[in-house]
């Protein structure tokens, strides 16, 4: 297992292009095995769970490359539908290829989820919503048999949680479905938007992406096309709090402003400024940063829980007391005992974290809980006294693009040790 040496107290200063979302890739991946033809994805990352993504599409049958952040998938010749037990463990989100398997060819099999390192990661809604189209589920150990045995059908859906996920799956269900479909409740992320734009570009007639409720008139078949991915909003948070903790200043390119809307009130109670200069998003920390009181992760547009991480990390050294509130996944603090490790005084206490502010974190041997959990690992130790040895990188190898590098280029003393 490689770790990242981190000498901390360097402050980061310059201009990046943040790299394609991982999120956003990922169902876009899934909907190339329900196309005709070929997608084509630019500034597609090149990350762990890209490459596990197309191993799973050549897995199915389609001819996948990828070669400077280009992905082509011709999924013409697919003919399976099956995804291994071990992959799934690998990567839970290859959950999200269920709809497009039964889009294209009326079954899948899968494996029954189980935990993961941020906790357990039910599917009920994508399995009851699903249902509600036709389909039928038998389980078999750990295996899942999906089929529709009289074709995916459209139905109104109320989704008792706006999941990512099921979301996702019933975009790309129903737009192959007979009739019409309705979502009610259904996640508003920009990466459902950016799903729903690539589905009506290759003949889907979805309406409604970003708003709650999606309305999804079924077609008989979509044709494949490009898509440039867009910028990892989450990523570029990590960038932006580890700036921020250096007291430093970045330019962040190849992002959408307002997907970073639920996070600007919070930075700036945090003493940053971040404002959008024609296509640059301006980033600047203050000398000291501030407790900024109380965050709770939402669904979207509400702070999420991906960027949870970054921001403890951030103001684990700051003036006054903060308070996060994780409402998303149960196990999502597990990083915060690494970070007391480094100086931080930060409780648990079930779904809250309470940071107190330290005058400074110290240089600590960590271990990576989970992907996000590293990368704040990372983030507090660029701020910290010393030396940092930062392990278990795979975990953020699955998230982040030649991370080491990015943070070196702004002026990071930071290096992978294998
Ligand atoms: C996606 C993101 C992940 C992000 C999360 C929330 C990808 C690849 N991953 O994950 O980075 O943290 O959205 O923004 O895009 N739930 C159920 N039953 C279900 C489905 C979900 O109870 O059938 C629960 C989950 O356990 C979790 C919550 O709903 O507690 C949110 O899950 P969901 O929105 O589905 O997240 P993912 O799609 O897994």
């Amino acid at each position: 297992m490689g770790c990242f040496t981190v000498e901390g107290g360097h402050r980061l200063e310059g201009s990046l292009t943040v790299q394609g979302s991982k999120n956003g890739a990922l169902p876009l991946l899934a909907a190339s095995v329900l196309v005709n033809g070929t997608t084509c994805l630019r500034h597609c990352p090149d990350l762990t769970d890209i490459r596990a993504a197309l191993l799973i599409l050549d897995g199915f049958g389609c001819k996948t490359s990828f070669r400077d952040n280009v992905a082509v998938i011709d999924s013409a010749a697919a003919d399976r539908y099956s995804i291994a037990d071990e992959t799934m463990r690998e990567m839970r989100s290859s959950i999200v290829f269920l709809g497009a398997l039964l889009g294209r060819f009326g079954h899948a099999e899968v494996s029954a989820p189980g935990g993961c390192e941020i906790g357990l990661r039910p599917i009920d809604l994508h399995i009851e919503s699903l249902k509600a189209m036709g389909c039928v589920f038998e389980e078999e150990g750990s295996r899942l048999h999906c089929s529709c045995p009289n074709g995916l059908k459209g139905a109104t859906i109320a989704l008792s949680f706006p999941s990512v996920g099921a979301t996702e799956n019933l975009l790309l269900a129903a737009s192959v479905a007979k009739g019409k479909t309705r979502v009610i409740n259904a996640a508003r992320e920009p990466e459902i938007v950016e799903l729903a734009d690539f589905l009506n570009r290759c003949g889907a007639r979805i309406s409604g992406a970003g708003e709650g409720i999606l309305e999804i008139e079924g077609v008989a078949s979509l044709t494949g096309c490009e898509e440039t991915v867009a910028g990892d909003r989450i990523a570029a948070v990590t960038y932006m709090t580890s700036c921020a903790v250096t007291g430093g200043r970045l330019a962040v390119r190849g992002l959408d402003f307002n997907s970073l809307m639920p996070l600007v009130a919070p930075f700036e109670k945090a003493g940053c400024q971040i404002e959008r200069s024609g296509d640059a998003i301006n980033f600047a920390a203050p000398k000291r940063l501030k407790g900024f009181g109380m965050v709770r992760t939402m669904p979207y547009p509400g702070f999420p829980t991906d960027s949870q991480a970054a921001f403890t990390a951030m103001l684990a050294a700051s003036d006054g007391t903060s308070l996060v509130v994780e409402n998303i996944f149960e196990s999502r603090f597990k990083y915060i005992a690494q970070l007391n490790k480094m100086g931080a005084d930060i409780r648990v206490e079930g779904r809250i974290a309470v940071i107190q502010g330290v005058e400074r974190l110290h240089g600590a041997d960590v271990v990576s809980p989970d992907l996000r959990g590293g990368s704040a690992l990372v983030t507090a130790a660029l701020g910290a006294q010393g030396v940092s040895r930062v392990s278990a990188v795979h975990y953020i190898d699955r998230g982040y693009e030649k991370l080491e590098g990015v943070l070196a280029s702004l002026g990071a003393v930071i290096e992978r040790k294998t």
